[in-house]
């Protein structure tokens, strides 16, 4: 494995976790990271990578489009749906990482298929003896009732523990980084509007987390055993409505843009203009402007005994996600 290429590309984009307060462990075999071509599971291999594990990535494309992106992995093709393909992706494996989604599906049938997936892969991880899985999903809100999204992803949650295998199950927010799908959503409202309304929904609060925080997380559970089988939640430094963090970025992004309260403006609208405003497949943006019906903040704080870092601030965040030399405008 050629980890060295891995780790200088890595330091270019910023993404190693440097100040991990955990160590790579020698001893864990192969790890598989499910979910490989969507964003998470993208950062996630390079990080595996330089820290020295071995790593197979599950994609459905084909493999050829994927050689080229990783030096050093084994790329296995599977569908979750299938459970013979999970039996030759989980072969072998210590630890998988399951990060499957499949709101492209749009609102009605995304939920069916996340559930028939983590229901094979929970079975399949059961009869292959895989030591440990490590699932990231989305925060509860203990208030009021969870936006379909939100439900369906507690739900995995809940199908995953439902085997022998342990799960440690960590639970986030908006995710702040370039190509994660709910924080494109949010830029490109930034970007294309000089007016934004805003429904009584977008006041509830939110606890948005890095992505190298987030990256820092699911590796460090994997190298601090004692979190195996416990869930967490994970967030940023801070807290803010929805609509405090549009009025971030449109600040760093030097857009001068009027917000405009509409208490009444439905929610079910909203988000099919939402959808229609953003180039993201309109199944995604509308599933995920839906949980602005939801509160996003961390109700427990215990991964802090296991790890314990400090993660980064919203304006940090929203800052590593502006190329250096536009970087003269943002605010300080
Ligand atoms: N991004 C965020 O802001 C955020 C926030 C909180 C939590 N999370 C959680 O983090 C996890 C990963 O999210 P993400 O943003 O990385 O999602 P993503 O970019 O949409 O990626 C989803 C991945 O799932 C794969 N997939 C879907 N159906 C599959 C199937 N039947 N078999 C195999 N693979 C399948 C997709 O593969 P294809 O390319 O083949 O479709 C893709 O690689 C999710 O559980 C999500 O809830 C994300």
């Amino acid at each position: 494995m050629n980890n060295s290429s891995v780790t200088d590309t890595c330091k270019d984009e910023g993404l190693l976790c440097h100040d991990l307060p955990s160590k790579p462990l020698p001893h864990v075999g192969t790890i598989l990271v499910t979910g490989a071509s969507g964003y998470v599971g993208g950062r996630l291999i390079p990080e595996l990578l330089a820290r020295g594990y071995k790593v197979r990535v599950m994609v459905r494309g084909r493999k050829i489009a994927y050689k080229s992106r990783w030096t050093g992995v084994e790329i296995v093709i599977a569908d979750a749906l299938n459970e013979e393909h999970l039996r030759t992706a989980l072969d072998g494996i210590d630890t998988a990482y399951y990060l499957i989604h499949s709101l492209r599906l749009g609102p009605k049938s995304f939920e069916a298929a996340d559930i028939s997936a983590s229901a094979n892969f929970r079975k399949v991880a059961d009869e292959k003896h895989v030591k440990r899985l490590i699932y990231l999903g989305g925060l509860e809100d203990i208030r009021s009732s969870l936006s379909s999204h939100l439900g369906n992803r507690i739900e995995v949650a809940r199908e995953l523990k439902k085997g022998k295998t342990p799960v440690t199950v960590l639970r986030a927010a908006v995710i702040v980084g370039k190509g994660s799908a709910s924080y494109e959503i949010m830029q490109y409202l930034v970007k294309r509007l000089p007016v934004i309304p805003f429904p009584r929904q977008a006041r509830n609060k939110c606890q948005p987390v890095a992505i190298s925080d987030v990256i820092k997380y699911l590796v460090g559970v994997l190298e601090v055993p004692e979190t195996a089988g416990k869930d967490f939640d994970i967030g940023g430094k801070d807290i803010l409505t929805y609509v405090e963090m549009l009025k971030v970025l449109a600040s760093f992004l030097d857009k001068r843009i009027i917000f405009v309260p509409f208490p009444f403006l439905n929610i079910r609208l909203y988000t099919y203009l939402a959808g229609l405003l953003t180039p993201i497949p309109n199944s995604i943006t509308r599933c995920l402007v839906e949980g602005l019906e939801n509160e996003a903040i961390c109700n427990d704080e215990s991964i802090k005994k296991y790890l314990p870092f400090e993660p980064m601030s919203y304006k940090e965040a929203v800052l590593r996600t502006i190329p250096p030399e536009r970087q003269d405008n943002v605010p300080h």
